[in-house]
């Protein structure tokens, strides 16, 4: 893949940015900025992104709008963390966690044909205090600054990679969440529009979708808007 780089200083939202540039930004167009004012996560919930950490979208054109796209972004953000030693796991749907605590979010959109995978990542920036007890960052876990330059060409290269095996089979995709998630035999409760679920993970289907045990019976909750914590 040939990436495109936009560097920005300040930006509302590196997703709504990109938002804008699409149907003529190529595929490959990424923006990268130092800071954002108004970072967003799922649902409009806000999105910490004071300097120092990688907030960064990128424009994909996939032949078909699929929901797996979300993993590409997810693998692709614990193999950087595992080049720079860090061991992470994924959380289904759209998060990186080490141990307990979150250190990336990936915001996938659809704009016409084209997708905005939106990458947060916490690197050396500062944790806001109100999220201290359930988010960290590189430097917080390795002790140190890390090169953000660095941290953005390890993401990119795979992300490469990823997007490639999802182009290939994206079932394989799946496979590789399904070996790096912790989620499989834990109870979990899945908040959804229409309520809430309490069940054991079973497995994570083909389709991207969580198989959870409810009382014996086996319910698929599909990615979307939906939350889940571990119990
Ligand atoms: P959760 O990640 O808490 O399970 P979720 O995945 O459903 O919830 P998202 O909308 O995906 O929620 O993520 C937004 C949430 O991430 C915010 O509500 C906040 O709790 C948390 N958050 C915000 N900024 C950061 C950050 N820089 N690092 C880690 N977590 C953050
Ligand atoms: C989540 O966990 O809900 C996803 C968070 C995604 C944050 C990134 S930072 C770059 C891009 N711009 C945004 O406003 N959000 C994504």
């Amino acid at each position: 893949m040939e990436w495109k780089i936009l560097r920005l200083d300040e930006v509302d939202s590196t997703n709504e940015y990109a938002k804008k540039l699409i149907p003529d930004a190529p595929e490959g167009t990424v923006v990268v900025a130092k800071r954002q004012t108004t970072g967003r996560g799922r649902r409009g919930r806000a999105w910490a992104s004071p300097e120092g950490g990688l907030w960064m979208s990128v424009v994909l054109k996939p032949p078909k709008i699929d929901p797996r796209l979300v993993f590409v972004g997810a693998l692709a953000v614990a193999d950087t963390l595992r080049d720079f030693g860090i061991d992470a796991w994924i959380k289904w749907p759209n998060d990186v966690w080490v141990g307990e605590k979150k250190i990336s979010g990936i915001l996938t959109e659809a704009k016409g044909s084209s997708v905005i995978m939106g990458i947060g990542l916490n690197v050396n920036n500062e944790i806001p205090n109100e999220l201290k007890e359930t988010a960290v960052s590189m430097k917080g876990l390795l002790d140190k600054s890390v090169n953000l330059e660095e941290v953005l060409k390890k993401l990119l290269h795979h992300l490469g990679h990823w997007y490639g095996v999802f182009l290939e089979n994206p079932a394989l995709l799946v496979g590789e969440v399904r070996e790096r998630t912790v989620l499989i035999g834990k109870k979990v409760r899945v908040l959804q529009d229409g309520g809430e679920l309490v069940g054991t993970v079973v497995d994570v289907s083909g389709d991207g979708s969580l198989l959870l045990d409810v009382d014996g019976q086996i319910i698929k909750v599909l990615y979307g808007d939906v939350s889940l914590r571990i119990i």
